[in-house]
């Protein structure tokens, strides 16, 4: 029997109200919360040399500066040639002294100690790193410290277990290994070069970058704290020069660099034909790639902390965004509301979400390319925020209307800049996310698991998110596809940069 007809459903009529959307933004401010805990800084720092903080043999220093405010913080000795060479006898002293006959479960201990007394004085290098680079307390606090400290602790229960993790091979160390490492996380990028190269029986001279020496510096007091036997661990400061001494060096077996791709290269063509071991960790252009199916709200979260985590200084951000076409417009709208709640300011202030530019050069940069970004045609919009009068500071920027030839799409910015472009297809997706000279990292969004295995076969990257960016984990490998660099850090395969493999193990009779 048929239903009356009066008895049939009648759907609602369509409502027309939007959805209401929740903007703070510029609504109230925020009453300053200055972190309080003492950096305990020096006026002057040394280089670390054989176990002692001894100045460069030139008498040379150079200022190291808080990019929030310009003040200065310290005086810094600058290490030359002389002071390079120093610092790899003391490393080479130190592996056939000591550091290659001691057993390998008191590396082991060196390093858990290491680690647990970087987390004694966590809050201490938090506010000491900040200072120093400009990125927000809270990232330092929360995130790099931590996460330097958890390299330690992972590469430290590696130390005893070399035939675990590489079965079946006899391996062994390079012996002394020379390191440079960037402005973007110094503590971090320094736990990252030397907790591996320790813990597979290496002795180091690593060099920081010329703008952010200081947590490098403090963690020598932590080296010495630690009892680590002198020469061990060598940390000589300086700016290029002095980065390229140490890669030069011949008692350098390996090389492990992170950097621009520009000096990347010219390591690469220096060390060609040398015999020495040598990864870069380079540059980056990741696409975070948003399909219509995606939880928006979740991924505007994601591509806003892909982008404007640590000023956009990264080198697998998110910096370029690539949404489908038909969601072009809401995505682009919740972003522009949510770059507005971005908190811009003092790197030591608890509220802040955007610190200062690392330098007045990065920020001469970020200019220079927003800059041709305008010039070419995108469209630009910048959160209204008002900027502190001293200390160097750049809105969260969108550029839309971005197409591939755009320099603000092919370049890395490394600052707090997002160029975003549409696509219709998967395929479309996957050939924009690809056409980049980088290869580190990418992103994809999406509700359909089969979609994201076929993107994350698809997509030239070394690291592949899905719903989610910006994860990191020690014992998970990180690292690149053509300029963006060869070799992998973290993992057992970042261990293995650090290991000679001499042969098969063979099976007694
Ligand atoms: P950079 O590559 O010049 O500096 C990185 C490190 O290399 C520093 O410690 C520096 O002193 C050292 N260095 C410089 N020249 C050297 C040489 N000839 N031999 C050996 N070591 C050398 O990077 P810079 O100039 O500070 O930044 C320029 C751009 O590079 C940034 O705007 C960004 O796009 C990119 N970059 C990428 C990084 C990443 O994590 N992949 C980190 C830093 C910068
Ligand atoms: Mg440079």
């Amino acid at each position: 029997m048929r239903a009356p007809t009066e008895l049939k459903p009648t759907l609602p009529a369509r409502r027309s109200r939007s959805v209401p959307e929740l903007i703070f933004g510029d609504l109230w401010d925020y009453d300053p919360s200055p972190e309080t805990a003492d950096p305990k800084l020096k006026s002057q720092y040394d280089l670390f040399i054989d176990g002692e903080f001894v100045p460069a043999r030139s008498g040379i220093t150079f200022e190291t500066i808080n990019p929030g405010n310009e003040r200065k913080l310290a005086d810094v000795a600058l290490a030359g040639a002389e002071d390079v060479d120093r610092a790899f006898q003391a490393a080479r002293r130190a592996y056939d002294t000591v550091w290659s006959k001691l057993p390998a479960k008191e590396r082991g201990k060196y390093l858990y100690r290491l680690a647990r007394l970087l987390q004694d004085r966590a809050r201490e290098f938090a506010v000491a790193e900040s200072l120093n680079g400009g990125k927000p307390i809270k990232e330092s606090r929360d995130f790099d410290v931590p996460m330097a400290a958890a390299h330690f602790f992972y590469n430290a229960g590696w130390a005893d277990k070399l035939a675990y993790a590489f079965p079946g091979v006899r391996t062994s160390p390079h012996g002394v290994v020379g390191q440079v490492i960037p402005w973007n996380f110094p503590l971090l990028m320094l736990a990252w070069k030397i907790a591996p190269a320790l813990a597979a029986g290496n002795c180091v001279v690593l060099k920081p970058a010329e703008t952010t020496p200081i947590t490098a510096l403090k963690f020598a007091e932590i080296l010495q704290e630690a009892g680590l036997p002198p020469g061990v661990v060598n940390i000589v400061t300086g700016a290029g020069e002095t980065g390229a001494a140490v890669v030069a060096h011949p008692l350098a077996a390996k090389v492990a660099f992170t950097g621009s791709t520009e000096v990347g290269k010219l390591i690469q063509r220096q060390l060609a034909g040398s015999g020495k071991k040598l990864t870069l960790e380079l540059g980056g252009k990741a696409a975070n790639v948003v399909f219509d199916d995606a939880p928006l709200d979740q991924a505007v979260e994601g591509i806003i902390n892909g982008i404007f985590f640590n000023q956009g200084h990264v080198c697998c951000a998110g910096s370029r965004l690539l949404v489908q076409e038909n969601i072009a417009e809401v995505v682009g709208t919740k972003l522009r509301n949510r770059l507005r709640s971005l908190r811009v300011g003092d790197p030591l202030d608890k509220n802040t979400d955007v610190g200062a530019i690392n330098s007045r050069a990065q920020l001469d940069k970020i200019n220079e390319l927003v800059e041709s970004g305008l010039k070419e045609g995108a469209e630009l919009y910048q959160s209204p925020c008002r900027l502190p009068s001293k200390g160097f500071y750049f809105r969260p920027t969108l550029f839309t209307r971005v197409t591939q030839s755009h320099r603000i799409a092919r370049e890395e910015i490394f600052g707090p800049v997002l160029s975003v472009l549409t696509f219709r297809t998967v395929e479309e997706a996957v050939e924009k996310a690809n056409n980049t000279a980088y290869g580190l990292s990418a992103g994809v969004w999406t509700d359909k698991g089969s979609r994201i295995l076929k993107l994350s076969t698809e997509l030239k990257a070394g690291v592949i998110w899905a719903n989610t960016f910006n994860k990191f984990d020690p014992s998970s490998p990180f690292g690149g596809y053509k300029e963006s660099g060869f070799g992998r850090e973290g993992g057992r395969q970042g261990l293995a940069e650090y290991l000679k493999i001499d042969g098969p193990i063979v099976a007694q009779p």
